[in-house]
């Protein structure tokens, strides 16, 4: 077993910020996960699992073993007339995997695609974009269950997936993502009603143009991680319910908005950033994007205080201006490596 000690995370976490780990190690197995699970145990260290890094918030030292999940490779499993499932390891790439499942002729996951992150990540937050979350397209979840301390399948059922959320969530130090059982079509079923999609498709309405127009429209409006650091959206879309809605709706009869189950609404928290005048403004080297209000930026060397100082900074004008809190979407972790309510 290889753990290398005092590891630099800077190029392991999108938002590129300086991060000392303590204890680092890559798996590529699940049995190599299950020694440096016991090897955490032995040493009274906690663990952080680190998977593409594009959805998390570090300090500057971490006391614990970080793991940085590497498990490759793509199975068919079962097929039917209709679909075709296939096992695929948490370390993969999300975005070449799309690709691939494209190239393959199994469709469903082009809405997602140019997503940052690791396949084993995408359940965990229940990734969505353009009208489509992964969940629909998982069958099962293999982990390895901490507690239990064994291998185990959680059906898609039981992960709860919802708007950004699973189980995987509410039980952060429970599950390890070793794989994601995937069941994508054989024949494409088109969703192209979000935003200006369908205008953007023309009269080529392929699964193929589909993916290629998503990953248009994203490279127009959202930075390239490697150019400006960043986490993709930084804040939820809040939900608030529907009397708080009548209320800022007559005051501000031009919020973007999309009605939800069990009479609640969701609104956009782009423009509530827009109207709150953070669009293309930053506060030192950290900053809200020139084309897209919702996506945070550290434009030079900035730590994790930096960051904190602008969104805090953020939270607090849309607060003043609207009455309503923003949520971070990134996971933001302590000293300790363990999670800690933002
Ligand atoms: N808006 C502004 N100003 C801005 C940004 C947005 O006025 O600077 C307005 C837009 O005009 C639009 C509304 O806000 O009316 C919503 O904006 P957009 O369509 O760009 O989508 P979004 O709600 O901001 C969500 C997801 C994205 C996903 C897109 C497409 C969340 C928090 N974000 O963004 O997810 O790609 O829809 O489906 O749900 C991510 O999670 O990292 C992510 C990029």
């Amino acid at each position: 077993m290889n753990i290398e000690s005092q590891v630099q995370l800077k190029p392991f976490n999108t938002l590129s910020l300086d991060s000392i780990a303590s204890h680092f190690i890559k798996v590529q197995s699940v049995q190599a996960l299950q020694e440096a699970l016991l090897f955490a145990e032995t040493n009274e260290l906690n663990v952080l699992l680190l998977s593409g890094g594009s959805n998390m918030m570090l300090p500057e030292q971490i006391q614990a073993l970080v793991i940085a999940m590497d498990i490759q490779g793509i199975e068919f499993l079962n097929e039917d007339e209709h679909s075709q499932t296939l096992k695929v390891g948490a370390g993969q790439n999300w975005h070449d995997f799309v690709l691939w499942t494209t190239v393959q002729q199994l469709y469903g996951l082009q809405n997602l695609a140019l997503i940052p992150g690791l396949v084993g990540a995408s359940p965990v937050q229940n990734i969505g974009a353009y009208g489509v979350e992964v969940g629909e397209f998982i069958q099962s979840v293999e982990v390895f269950d901490r507690k239990l301390n064994q291998v185990t399948s959680i059906l898609a059922s039981d992960c709860h997936f919802t708007y950004r959320h699973s189980i995987f969530k509410d039980d952060p130090n429970r599950y390890v993502i070793t794989h994601v059982i995937f069941k994508l079509l054989k024949f494409p079923d088109l969703k192209i009603n979000y935003g200006d999609l369908k205008t953007a498709m023309g009269d080529e309405l392929t699964a193929e143009n589909l993916q290629k127009q998503v990953i248009h429209i994203r490279q127009s409006k959202l930075p390239d991680p490697k150019q400006y650091p960043n986490v993709g959206s930084f804040f939820k879309n809040p939900i608030i319910n529907q009397t708080e809605f009548s209320q800022l709706i007559a005051k501000f009869p031009n919020i973007p908005h999309y009605p939800q189950t069990g009479n609640q609404v969701k609104i956009a928290a782009g423009w509530l950033i827009d109207q709150a005048g953070w669009k293309g403004k930053r506060l030192d080297q950290v900053g809200m994007f020139e084309k897209q209000a919702l996506v945070l930026v550290n434009y030079a060397n900035a730590t994790l205080t930096d960051v904190q100082a602008t969104y805090h900074a953020v939270q607090k004008d849309v607060f003043d201006t609207f009455g309503v809190r923003l949520e971070p979407e990134p996971v933001l972790f302590n000293e300790f490596g363990l999670i800690q309510n933002h």
